[in-house]
C-alpha cells in the first residue's frame, strides 16, 4: 500500500542519523553525481536531465516539473542561489516537518543535488519560525555532512564547493509564497514581489534563483541513483512518483501517508487514516487545506493525483487534507478558514485586504446571529469582487472556503441563518469574542513581524 520513498525513517530505524543514512544508500546519488579527483561524476546537465526525465512535479502546490524550473535560470549569471520552501504554513500540512525531523539527510542530498545541477553555491532552507525543533536537528545532520566532507569547500576533491544555511521566519503564511519569502530572506518585510522577473532570472538578491518545496527535493537523490524509468513506475503518465498525503481533520488516525499518486482514492485514503471517528459519514474534503475549494462526499472515489482532483472541482496542493464529517457545522468551518486568511492577510493590495475584512464581518454577522438570507448572497459578491484582482494566490485562495461551502451547501447556510436569527442565540459568541481579543493583541500598532 504505502511505499516509503520518501518517509524512510518509518521502516529504517534511526535514519536521521549520517552513519545508518549511509548504510542505507545515504549520498550515493551525491557521490555519483558530483564524482571525485579520480571518479568522472555526472555533468550539471546530466543531473537536471534525469530529473526533467523523471517528471517530478514540485510538491509545494502548484505541480510544476523541477527540472523544468531548473532549466530557466540563465547559464552565464552568477551567483545562484537555491532556496527551499519549508515554511509549511497550509492549513493541515506538516509533512516537510516529517522529513526534516526523521529524514533529514535526504532533504540536503536533494539540496546539494539541485545546487550542483543548476551550479549554485550556497542554499538556504527557510523552515517556519514554529520549526525550533525539526530546524534543531536540521542543523545537526548539516554539521554532520560538513564533518564528513559532503559539503563545504572543493567537495570530494573536485572544483564544486557549496554551503547550506538554514533561515527560520517568523511564522507568517504569506512567506510561505515564494516571492514573499525571497523577501523575508532578505531581512525584508515578507510581502509578495510584482512578476516578471520570475525569481529563475531576479530571484534571491536579484540573482537567478531556484525556490522548491522540502518534499520535491527530497525526491531527488532516489531518482539522480535509481534513474528516472525507476521513479515513473510509481504514479501516473502526469503525475509521476509518489506523494506524501497529510490526513487530518475527523478521521481516527491523522497522520502522514505516503502513495503513489494516481493508485488510491479519497475514500482509501481515509481508510488509511483509520476512517472517520465513531464511522460518521463524511461531509466533505479539503484536499489542500483552506486553499483548496472544498469537495463534496459525492467524490470519494476520485483517484489521488493532480488531475483527477482537479477534475473533481478542486487541486491537490501540497495534499494536506482535512476530512470534515457530519457533525462538522459548514459555517463555522467557512468562517474559520476566512478569519485565517483576514490574519494572514499580508495587506498589500486592496482586494485581498478589504475582500478578506469584509467576508469575516458577513460570517460574523451571521454567526452572531444577525445574519440575513441576503448575506449568503453578499458573501459570493465579496469573494467575486476578489476574485482574479488579487496581487498574489493568498487573495485568491481566501475565496475557496467561501464560493465552494457556499456552492456544494447553501442549504446549511440558509438553515444555520433560520435557526440563529433573533439576534442573541449566536452558538459561537465565545468564539468571537476570543478571536477579536486574539486579533486586538496580534494586530496591534507595531504590525505584523513577518
Ligand atoms: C500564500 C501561499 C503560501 C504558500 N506556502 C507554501 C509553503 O508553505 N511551502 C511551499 O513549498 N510552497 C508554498 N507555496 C508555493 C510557493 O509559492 C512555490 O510555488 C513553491 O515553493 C515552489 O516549490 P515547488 O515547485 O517545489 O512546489 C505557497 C504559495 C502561496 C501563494
Ligand atoms: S493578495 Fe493578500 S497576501 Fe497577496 S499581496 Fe495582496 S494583500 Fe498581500
Amino acid at each position: 500500500m504505502e511505499k516509503h520513498v520518501l518517509l524512510r525513517d518509518l521502516d529504517v530505524p534511526n535514519i536521521r542519523e549520517i552513519a545508518v543514512y549511509q548504510a542505507n544508500d545515504g549520498y550515493a546519488a551525491w557521490r555519483k553525481a558530483i564524482g571525485s579527483l579520480e571518479v568522472a561524476g555526472m555533468k550539471p546537465d546530466e543531473v537536471m536531465g534525469v530529473v526533467k526525465d523523471a517528471g517530478l512535479r514540485g510538491r509545494g502546490g502548484a505541480g510544476f516539473p523541477a527540472g523544468l524550473k531548473w532549466s530557466f535560470l540563465p547559464k552565464d549569471m552568477f551567483p545562484k542561489y537555491v532556496v527551499v520552501n519549508g515554511d509549511e504554513s497550509e492549513a493541515g500540512t506538516f509533512k516537510d516537518h516529517q522529513l526534516v525531523e526523521n529524514n533529514p539527510h535526504q532533504v540536503i542530498e536533494g539540496v546539494a543535488l539541485c545546487s550542483y545541477a543548476v551550479q549554485a553555491g550556497t542554499a538556504y532552507i527557510y523552515l517556519r519560525g514554529e520549526f525550533y525543533e525539526p530546524a534543531k536537528a536540521l542543523q545537526k545532520a548539516i554539521d554532520e555532512a560538513y564533518a564528513a566532507g559532503l559539503l563545504g569547500k572543493n567537495i570530494f576533491g573536485t572544483s564544486y564547493s557549496l554551503d547550506i544555511h538554514i533561515h527560520l521566519g517568523a511564522g507568517a503564511y504569506i512567506c510561505g509564497e515564494e516571492t514573499a519569502l525571497l523577501e523575508s530572506l532578505e531581512g525584508k518585510l515578507g510581502q509578495p514581489r510584482l512578476r516578471p522577473p520570475f525569481p529563475a532570472v531576479q530571484g534571491l538578491y536579484a540573482k537567478p534563483t531556484v525556490i522548491n518545496n522540502i518534499e520535491t527535493l527530497a525526491n531527488v537523490p532516489p531518482i539522480v541513483l535509481y534513474g528516472a524509468k525507476w521513479y515513473r513506475q510509481f504514479g501516473t503518465e502526469k503525475s509521476p512518483g509518489t506523494k506524501i498525503f497529510c490526513v487530518s481533520g475527523r478521521v481516527n488516525k491523522p497522520g502522514n501517508f505516503e502513495l503513489p499518486l494516481g493508485q488510491y482514492t479519497i475514500r482509501d485514503l481515509i481508510e488509511m487514516a483509520g476512517g472517520t471517528i465513531d464511522g460518521r459519514p463524511v461531509k466533505g474534503i479539503l484536499p489542500a487545506g483552506s486553499s483548496a475549494p472544498i469537495l463534496p462526499a459525492s467524490v470519494l472515489d476520485t483517484k489521488l493525483d493532480y488531475e483527477s482532483v482537479a477534475a473533481a472541482g478542486s487541486i491537490l496542493g501540497s495534499a494536506s487534507f482535512v476530512i470534515l464529517d457530519d457533525t462538522v457545522d459548514i459555517v463555522w468551518a467557512a468562517r474559520k478558514m476566512v478569519r485565517f486568511f483576514k490574519h494572514e492577510s499580508c495587506g498589500k493590495c486592496t482586494p485581498c485586504r478589504e475582500g478578506t475584512f469584509w467576508a469575516l464581518r458577513v460570517y460574523d454577522k451571521i454567526v452572531s446571529g444577525h445574519g440575513t438570507q441576503r448575506d449568503i448572497d453578499m458573501l459570493v459578491d465579496v469573494a467575486n469582487g476578489m476574485a482574479n484582482k488579487c496581487f498574489c494566490l493568498l487573495g485568491e485562495f481566501s475565496t475557496s472556503p467561501v464560493l465552494s461551502t457556499i456552492k456544494h451547501f447553501r442549504p446549511e447556510y440558509e438553515q444555520f441563518i433560520r435557526e440563529h436569527h433573533d439576534g442573541k442565540s449566536g452558538i459561537y459568541q465565545d468564539e468571537l469574542i476570543r478571536d477579536h481579543a486574539i486579533s486586538v493583541l496580534s494586530e496591534a500598532p507595531t504590525g505584523k513581524s513577518h
